[in-house]
């Protein structure tokens, strides 16, 4: 792997669901570089992605495998689990950071919205995440402990005009994390949120409108729009020995916008 950062995750296992664009692909070229053996997982329409993830991982050193995970199926987070134990003998950490971002297209205001909408938004983004807490917390156990990583969002925070689906899937989540911080902690299990705030990716930089960036610029507090690498950098860190002792938080980063 490059040399560019240190191995501070040198053998451990590590899930990364919802890792075949965007923040999560850089999530888990990151944790492999510091020498985690990644699971990426993501739905079944995304298998030629996963596997690109997993060949460049491979290219450059690392160990990865694929799995087919849908956050909308609780037999495929007991599966996605069960392959970090049998692929490689434990579980260390999961970088939980699935979402529907297409949901968000129709997630107007809440007059508007349809149930649909709140059902599918929900469905995916708070109840998978319980679905993949549910079956990855008995794993972390059997290893002795371990560190729960969710990408939340600064929308869980913020108050916006649109897509409160969302929003209340996000701040759901972050109840989550307080929850098995505070239940589980003594256990050994951290829990944590990462809230990004706006972060141009591969997949979405073309889609979005140069006003929007003038827009979402003017937000920041901070010299540039926020990298995928810049969460990906916050994972690594709370899945390591240096996150050992920061527990339930929601943590921004998000170049200072939340404070617009
Ligand atoms: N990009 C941003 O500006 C931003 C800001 C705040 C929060 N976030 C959060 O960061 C995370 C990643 O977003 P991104 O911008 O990289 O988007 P993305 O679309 O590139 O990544 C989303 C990932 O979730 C997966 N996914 C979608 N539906 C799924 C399902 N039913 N089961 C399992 N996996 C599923 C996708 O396959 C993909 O791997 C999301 O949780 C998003 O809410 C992103």
């Amino acid at each position: 792997m490059q040399a560019s950062h240190c191995r501070r995750l040198e053998g451990k296992s590590i899930i990364v669901a919802g890792g075949s664009s965007g923040i999560g692909r850089v999530s888990a070229f990151r944790l492999a570089e510091e020498g985690a053996r990644v699971i990426v997982a993501a739905p079944e329409g995304e298998v030629a992605r996963l596997d690109a993830v997993v060949a460049e991982i491979a290219a450059r050193g690392g160990a990865a495998r694929a799995q087919i995970f849908d956050a909308t199926c609780d037999d495929s987070a007991a599966a996605l689990v069960a392959r970090a134990e049998s692929e490689f003998g434990a579980l260390d950490a999961v970088h939980a950071n699935f979402a529907d971002l297409r949901a968000i297209h129709d997630d107007s205001d809440a007059v508007e919205v349809s149930d649909e909408i709140f059902d599918r938004t929900l469905d995916v983004n708070l109840k998978g995440m319980l679905r993949l807490t549910r079956h990855a917390v008995p794993a972390l156990l059997r290893r002795g402990g371990g560190a729960l990583i969710y990408t939340s969002s600064t929308a869980s925070l913020a108050g916006e005009p649109t897509r409160p689906c969302y929003a209340m899937s996000k701040g759901g989540l972050n109840a989550l994390v307080r929850h098995v911080a505070v239940r589980w902690g003594i256990n050994n299990i951290r829990a944590n949120a990462i809230m990004p705030g706006f972060i141009v990716t591969d997949e979405n930089r073309d889609g979005i409108p140069s006003d929007w960036l003038d827009y979402m610029m003017a937000q920041t507090r901070a010299v540039r729009l926020g990298r995928p690498e810049d969460i990906a950098a916050m994972v690594a860190m709370l899945a390591s020995a240096d996150g050992e002792w920061i527990n339930g938080q929601t943590i921004a980063v998000d170049g200072g916008s939340i404070l617009h």
